[in-house]
Parts: structure tokens; C-alpha cells; sequence
């Protein structure tokens, strides 16, 4: 097996994503900013996670909300300045938590100057640095390519009688990594914030990256031969160069990626063969799933022996691309959800709100602002984005009360009064990851389903003889258990220690299995 790491934190890591626009605002703009985050990292300690995870904050103009960049080396005015990412991460080290920062490899801002330069003329050294291609002879984009976003991936540009290939937005242009220069560039952006201290990347739509040299058509649907578009095989190389830059590093930094894969194996694959090129391909089965006992169980076993010797699963069940999970699942079952993610083996990535239940908000049209919903009615992702909910003031503590939130705040709880509140949903997340921390066998433990009633999941991190079980009731009808448990944590946190035989409705548990037999 590949290579020996002397820390490898990345293994036992709660990730917490924050969204910079919604956390918290400092600056009266009623957008969230860093050093909004840095007031507010007492929280995050509090709660007990690893590793922040920050959506981007670069300079851009905001067409995606970040994720269309035109200045990777710098922060947005709207988020501050560099100082107040130097002081944020600083910070953030200082309480024993990691920071992790978007990557946005596949496309650039078409504002980018390497994208300004690339669009003024053919002969521009810049030019190939993007994905360029004539016509077809009838006048149509040079092949089937669909943008994300909807519609042709190809944007006609007239001054200079080409297409560009935009696979999300026209405004996001992709960047041509069969060009060493744009590699060695997107390299140094790499080395720009790892000299600064981060610890590791969230790299979007990674697999992206590398496309069909020919740009050949994607094959038609139904069909199930792999795109052309993206994920190229050749997309393994460069993710083993980008390992051996963060493992350069000392301590190696990590690198996650967003890869949408619904093939195991092909999943699996970004591991490499040797365990040498992604720690973690994001595995987003769980948020696309129907919520359902009897999914969930294989969805999980699935994903948990595909995953390499020596590498580590992950899981996610919510992010600023996605439904809320409480607006998907229904409030009963958000607890559920919490204990699923936290007692599973491997790495949980948790999405700011979703300890605290902010449900998925219903945007009035002329309120709308994901540009992607204002394109394509239905798709704007405006309802999961909504600010953090920290107290019962107006503006719920995001921002001054004379302030226009971005988007509007919801009514639901908020910090405050689930602080108040020792039974709350944010208590229950206190708690398993306080168990997680305390519990190895909750790190480090092997994981094996069980059977248990049509209702329910169960399963067990065990080593050895030492075995921790987890039972979740998926429905909303109690459900007897064959035999007695002793409850370690109860997803109501109201029966630790006490012996139970039945789990109420929407319940887990945590509960020890004595030696020789659950
Ligand atoms: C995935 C990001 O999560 C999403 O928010 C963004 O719109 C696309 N990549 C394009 O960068
Ligand atoms: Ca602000």
C-alpha cells in the first residue's frame, strides 16, 4: 500500500462547511463575511467540529456566488480583505481546528485576466489556456456538450469566430488543463494558500477537468457509457500531482473532492490505485437518496467496502447546492440524520444550519438571487443558502436589525434558544461529537450492518470484540427490539444508561453490545 503519512488529522475529522455570504455579518452590507466567521468560531469549538470548510470568498463578480473567480490569490471587499483571512486562520489554529478553502479548477471567471486576455484574439498567448472550437459547417456549437445550468455547453464568441466551452455558466469559462502552463498556473494558486497556512482544499467539480482531447459527443441518454464532457481518465494524473504537492507540505494538507460519480468503482478509482490521489472524492449518495431504512443501509455498505484499504469513507448530507435536509427528510427525522452521520465510519461533512434544523426557505420569485434560478425556474438554490439563525432578535443576530438580510431569515429556532434548551437538536450534535471524540471505536472502528426491523437501520463500529451498536428508526411507528440494550445516547437525549427494548418513533441509540453477542 501507498505512502506513509506521519499526521493524517483528515482520518478522524468532523468537516463543517460554512457558506461566507450567510454566517454572519459584520459590516452592515447584510452579507455574511470572515471576519464574521472569526466572531463566531466559539461556536464552532463549542460544537466540537475538526475542520471549517469555507465556500469561496476570491474576488469575482458574484455570477455563481464565488465559484466564478477573477483573482484566485485574494478575497472578495464583499468578505473582507487578506488580513482578515490571515486573522481567521490564525484563529482558527488557535483553537485546534483546521481550515479547508474552496479550489475552483475547472473554469475562471470570464472577467479573469487570463480569460480577458484569451477572449481578445486568436493569436493571444492566453488563447489555449481555454477550451476554444469552430463551428460545425451548419453554424452549431462543435458538439452535443450540455452545460450544467442548462442548455448548450458552448458560448459563440463573435469578435473572434470560436466557441468557448462553459460547462456551468457562460460567465464561467473552462480553463484547458491539457495546457501545462494552466496547470503550473492553478499550481501556484495551489502553493498561494498553502504557504498561508490552510490545511487542505475543497475542489470543485475536480473530476471536470479533464475532457475528451477530441471533443467527441457526449454519449446520448439513457445511455450508461461515461461522458465525454468530463472525468476523462487522464484526470487521475494530475490528481496524483496535486497529491504530491499537499504532501509536500508538512504536515500533507488534504485534498477533498467534489466528484459526482454514481459508479462505485469509478468513484472509488479517485482514492488511486495507491491511495496517492484524492483523501476524500465527496460521496454524495446519502443526499440523493430517498430516505428510507432499507437505502440507506445499502447506500452505506456500498460505499464502505468500495473504499480502498488505507482510505477513508465520507459522508455528506447537505450543502449550498441541495435541498435542506430538514426541508428533504422532515424535521422528525433530522435527529436520525445527526446520529447517522456521526457514528458512520470515516469523515462527515456537516453544512452550516443543519444542527439547528434551518429548513429549506421558499424564495418569493422577486426575491431570488442564485442566478441559476433566475435562468431556469425551479433550480435556484437560494432556499438552502438562507443566513444562519443565531438568536430571536429581527434579524436573527446575522446581521444588525436595520439591515436587509441577502436572503430572508426564516422563522424557525435559532442558536440561542436551543442553547437553552438541554434536549435541542444542537444538543444532540454536541453530543455525538463529543461521543466521537471520546469513543475510538467511533473513529477508528470497523463498520458492519445488521439486520434489524423493516423500519430500521443498525449497524456496528467494532475492533476486535469491543462493539458499539446504532440503531435508527426511520419511521413513525415505535419498534420493539429482539433483545434489552443499554442506551448510551438516545437521538431525545432523555434514557442514557437506561436499559430499553423498544425505540420510540423517529428514535436512535447508540448502545454498548456487551462482549460475545449483540
Ligand atoms: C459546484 C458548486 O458546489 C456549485 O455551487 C457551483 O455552482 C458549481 N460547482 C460551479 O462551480
Ligand atoms: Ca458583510
Amino acid at each position: 500500500m501507498g505512502r506513509v503519512e506521519t499526521v493524517q488529522w483528515w482520518r478522524d475529522a468532523v468537516v463543517y462547511q460554512i457558506y461566507p455570504r450567510s454566517f454572519q455579518d459584520t459590516n452592515r452590507d447584510g452579507i455574511g463575511d470572515l471576519e464574521g466567521i472569526r466572531r463566531r468560531l466559539p461556536y464552532l469549538v463549542d460544537l466540537g467540529v475538526d475542520a471549517v470548510w469555507l465556500s469561496p470568498f476570491y474576488p469575482s463578480p458574484m455570477a455563481d456566488f464565488g465559484y466564478d473567480v477573477a483573482d484566485y490569490c485574494d478575497v472578495d471587499p464583499m468578505f473582507g480583505t487578506l488580513d482578515d483571512f490571515d486573522r481567521l486562520l490564525a484563529d482558527i489554529h488557535a483553537a485546534g481546528m483546521k481550515l479547508i478553502v474552496d479550489w475552483v479548477p475547472n473554469h475562471t471567471s470570464d472577467r479573469h485576466p487570463w480569460f480577458v486576455a484569451a477572449r481578445s484574439s486568436k493569436e493571444d498567448e492566453k488563447r489555449d489556456w481555454y477550451v476554444w472550437a469552430d463551428a460545425r459547417p451548419d453554424g452549431s456549437p462543435p458538439n452535443n456538450w450540455q452545460s450544467v445550468f442548462g442548455g448548450s455547453a458552448w458560448q459563440w464568441d463573435a469578435p473572434t469566430g470560436q466557441f468557448y466551452l462553459h460547462s456551468f455558466l457562460p460567465e464561467q469559462p473552462d480553463v484547458n488543463w491539457r495546457n501545462p502552463e494552466v496547470e503550473a498556473a492553478m499550481f501556484d494558486v495551489l502553493r498561494f494558500w498553502l504557504d498561508r497556512g490552510v490545511d487542505g482544499f475543497r475542489m470543485d467539480v475536480v473530476s471536470f477537468i479533464m475532457k475528451d482531447p477530441e471533443l467527441r459527443d457526449d454519449p446520448e441518454p439513457p445511455s450508461d457509457l461515461p461522458p465525454r464532457s468530463r472525468a476523462h481518465p487522464d484526470v487521475h494524473g494530475v490528481f496524483r500531482r496535486i497529491r504530491r504537492l499537499l504532501d509536500s507540505y508538512d504536515p500533507p494538507r488534504v485534498a477533498i473532492g467534489e466528484i459526482h460519480e454514481p459508479d462505485w468503482d469509478r468513484w472509488a478509482s479517485y482514492y488511486g490505485q495507491d491511495n496517492d490521489e484524492l483523501h476524500l472524492p465527496f460521496n454524495f449518495t446519502l443526499l440523493h437518496a430517498p430516505w428510507n431504512a432499507r437505502v440507506i443501509r445499502r447506500l452505506v455498505d456500498a460505499c464502505d467496502s468500495a473504499v480502498p484499504e488505507g482510505g477513508r469513507p465520507n459522508y455528506v448530507l447537505g450543502n449550498h447546492d441541495e435541498v435542506r435536509l430538514a426541508g428533504r427528510i422532515g424535521p422528525e427525522q433530522t435527529r436520525i440524520a445527526a446520529m447517522l452521520l456521526l457514528t458512520l465510519r470515516g469523515v462527515p461533512t456537516l453544512y452550516y444550519g443543519d444542527e439547528i434544523g434551518l429548513e429549506q426557505l421558499d424564495i418569493a420569485p422577486e426575491r431570488q438571487q442564485d442566478p441559476w434560478g433566475r435562468r431556469v425556474p425551479g433550480m435556484g438554490r437560494d432556499g438552502c443558502r438562507t443566513p444562519m439563525r443565531w438568536d430571536d432578535s429581527p434579524n436573527r443576530g446575522f446581521c444588525d436589525d436595520d439591515v436587509e438580510p441577502w436572503l430572508p431569515l426564516g422563522t424557525g429556532p435559532d442558536v440561542a434558544s436551543m442553547d437553552a434548551d438541554p434536549g435541542s437538536l444542537l444538543a444532540l450534535y454536541r453530543r455525538l461529537l463529543e461521543l466521537r471524540r471520546k469513543e475510538p471505536l467511533l473513529r477508528s472502528g470497523r463498520y458492519r450492518s445488521v439486520e434489524a426491523p423493516p423500519a430500521c437501520f443498525a449497524f456496528e463500529r467494532f475492533d476486535g470484540d469491543r462493539v458499539l451498536g446504532v440503531v435508527l428508526n426511520f419511521g413513525s411507528d415505535p419498534v420493539p427490539l429482539p433483545d434489552t440494550r443499554r442506551v448510551r445516547v438516545s437521538t431525545l437525549l432523555d434514557r442514557s444508561g437506561s436499559q430499553i427494548r423498544s425505540l420510540r418513533p423517529h428514535e436512535g441509540v447508540v448502545f454498548d453490545v456487551p462482549v460475545g453477542g449483540s
